[in-house]
């Protein structure tokens, strides 16, 4: 971590740190900024109630912040589908209100990424709406991807490719053409084969930039590049999202997709510091390097621990990879447990794991929550489970990417009634799949209140009575309470990230211990009987450590 000793520059936009690398072992902290904290009580969280807690976010001692889109958005993809990419959301504030976020952080030392969605708009969007007003065959038309269907009349989808969120990925318009979206059929795909989307997405990427912020989340960036050639391929034909290994592939990790980086990069290297990137590609492992290419978006998510179990071997494996395909492509590594499509890590390691064959969703657990309740969840195994990962997921080399709430140790929340959910993946399912509001409840901020000190009003999703003894005031005020872990985790990161390395000591079924240059060590136990603490003196550790002795779904750090 990079924290400039420099002085404030007169516009406390223009970020302090000139540091080019200060993204490589960053930890950043995902806002869900509509269940982060409700300045107006509205409801809905807001940019002003992110500012306000800029002091909690430097207390808890992240590097930057991420907030997922803010744009004007009917929210049918919760914010995914973007209306405006150079505005805010009136109920989230306003451009100066984002300014003065962007001060706020910034003059706490903080980085500020914001999140591009670039594989579709929304439906509201004033190109779509100019689309569906021309006729087939028009400008406005090829900015996205219109077909005639098949079938008598045209009656029928141009081919069986399903939506990621269930159902047909065509939809069909009043005059009979269809359009692709991968998505909801609120996020109609760009066709960025068309100059003037390229060129558009070019002029937002500028518009961020000089706003001053310091780099960018990419959305789907593995969907932009696709080849629709006709006839177009049965998606019996066509490997899954994330498997296949050849390019080739219609819409998924495309080869063509990294032009479009490159040139981006070229616009990111303009500005000193170089902004940033991070893909969200969900490609096969051996492919994830193409993304963090300095020459393209310089960084790309790894899931792969947020897909595992909590699993000695299966993590150790994991780690080696990353380090390995970051140290081959020039990249840091990424590490992610929890994030807003996921259940949270504390619940997924409460679960019983999946039976065998049984179908999986990205992040494993989707076939025991998706009755809403929660058969065989054990809270306090999970937490403790949880814990003893992020110790070590912090740890690493590479940069970590924490999600709001995972800080206090929260749980997913089942128990949202049908009528009040929001995910299009339950309504498109339809229902089999609860979707993912449970990780987006709003925070906790105080134990009572209308919304637990979310804001003065209702909360946009209902948050559970345990939210109360999770909340931000209570967890304060005990030395022992999740937060207070983060933040003693959060500090000693920050002073002790040296070099980009990890050494493996010893091996061991069910414990994983390295160290870090500087004799910075990390040990976890998943086995389920305690284990000898290595030498040297304890500086943190995720549970009570027992004498010299570490017990089972623990990690400790030793100098
Ligand atoms: C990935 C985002 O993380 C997810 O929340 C969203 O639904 C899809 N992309 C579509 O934009």
């Amino acid at each position: 971590m990079t924290v400039s000793t420099q002085p404030l520059p007169e516009d406390p936009r223009t970020n302090p740190t000139t540091d080019p690398h200060w993204w490589r072992q960053a930890a950043v902290y995902q806002i869900y900024p509509r269940s982060f904290s409700d300045a107006n009580g509205d409801g809905l969280g807001d940019l002003p109630g992110v500012t306000s807690k800029v002091p909690y976010l430097s207390a808890l001692g992240v590097d930057a912040v991420w907030p997922s889109p803010f744009y004007p958005s009917a929210l049918a993809d919760g914010g995914y589908d973007v209306d405006d990419y150079r505005n805010v959301d009136p109920r989230l504030g306003s451009l100066d209100d984002f300014d003065d976020m962007a001060a706020a952080l910034h003059g706490a030392g903080i980085k500020l990424i914001v999140d591009i969605v670039p594989n579709h708009s929304s439906n509201r969007h004033a190109w779509f709406q100019e689309a569906l007003a021309a006729p087939k065959g028009s400008p406005a038309r090829s900015r996205y991807i219109f077909r005639d269907g098949t079938g008598p009349g045209g009656s029928l989808p141009p081919s069986d490719w399903q939506s990621v969120f269930g159902g047909s990925a065509w939809e069909q318009v009043p005059d009979g053409q269809w359009y692709l979206h991968l998505f909801a059929a609120e996020q109609p795909d760009f066709n960025w084969e068309n100059p003037e989307v390229r060129e558009e997405f070019l002029s937002t990427l500028r518009f961020w930039s000089d706003r001053g912020v310091d780099g960018f989340r990419i959305d789907v960036a593995h969907a932009l590049a696709k080849d629709l050639t006709e006839p177009l391929a049965s998606s019996s034909d066509l490997s899954p999202e994330g498997e296949g290994t050849d390019g080739g592939h219609p819409f998924w990790d495309r080869d063509e997709v990294h032009e479009i980086y490159a040139e981006w990069r070229k616009l990111f290297n303009e500005y000193d510091p170089p902004r940033t990137a991070v893909a969200e590609a969900w490609v096969h492992a051996s492919r994830r390097g193409r993304y963090a290419s300095p020459d393209g978006l310089g960084q790309a998510f790894n899931f792969d621990l947020l897909q595992a179990d909590f699993d000695a071997g299966r993590f150790r494996q994991i780690i080696a990879a990353n380090l390995e395909q970051a140290a081959a492509t020039g990249a840091s590594s990424t590490w992610v447990l929890s994030n807003h499509d996921v259940v949270r890590h504390a619940t997924r390691y409460g679960l019983p794991p999946a039976p065998t064959g049984s179908a999986k969703g990205r992040d494993g657990k989707d076939w025991v929550l998706s009755g809403g309740t929660e058969p065989a969840l054990d809270r306090g195994l999970g937490l403790r489970r949880a814990r003893a990962a992020t110790l070590l997921m912090l740890a690493l080399p590479g940069s970590a990417y924490l999600y709001q709430g995972e800080e206090l140790g929260l749980h997913e929340v089942a128990e949202i009634p049908d009528a009040e959910r929001q995910d299009p993946t339950f309504y498109r399912s339809p229902g089999v799949d609860k979707g993912r509001d449970g990780c987006r409840v709003p925070l906790p901020w105080t134990p009572e209140g209308p919304s637990f000190g979310f804001g003065a009003g209702t909360a946009h999703l209902p948050q559970p009575e345990q939210f109360g003894p999770s909340s931000v005031s209570r967890q304060e005020q005990d030395p022992d309470s999740t937060l207070n872990f983060y933040r003693r985790a959060l500090e000693f990161r920050g002073k002790q990230q040296g070099a980009e390395e990890l050494d493996w000591i010893g091996s061991a079924d069910t414990v994983l211990h390295f160290r870090r240059p500087g004799g910075w060590q990390s040990i976890t136990n998943f086995g389920t009987e305690p284990v000898a603490l290595p030498e040297g003196s304890v500086l943190h550790s995720s549970a009570a450590l027992d004498g010299s002795l570490l017990p089972p779904d623990t990690t400790a750090w030793l100098a």
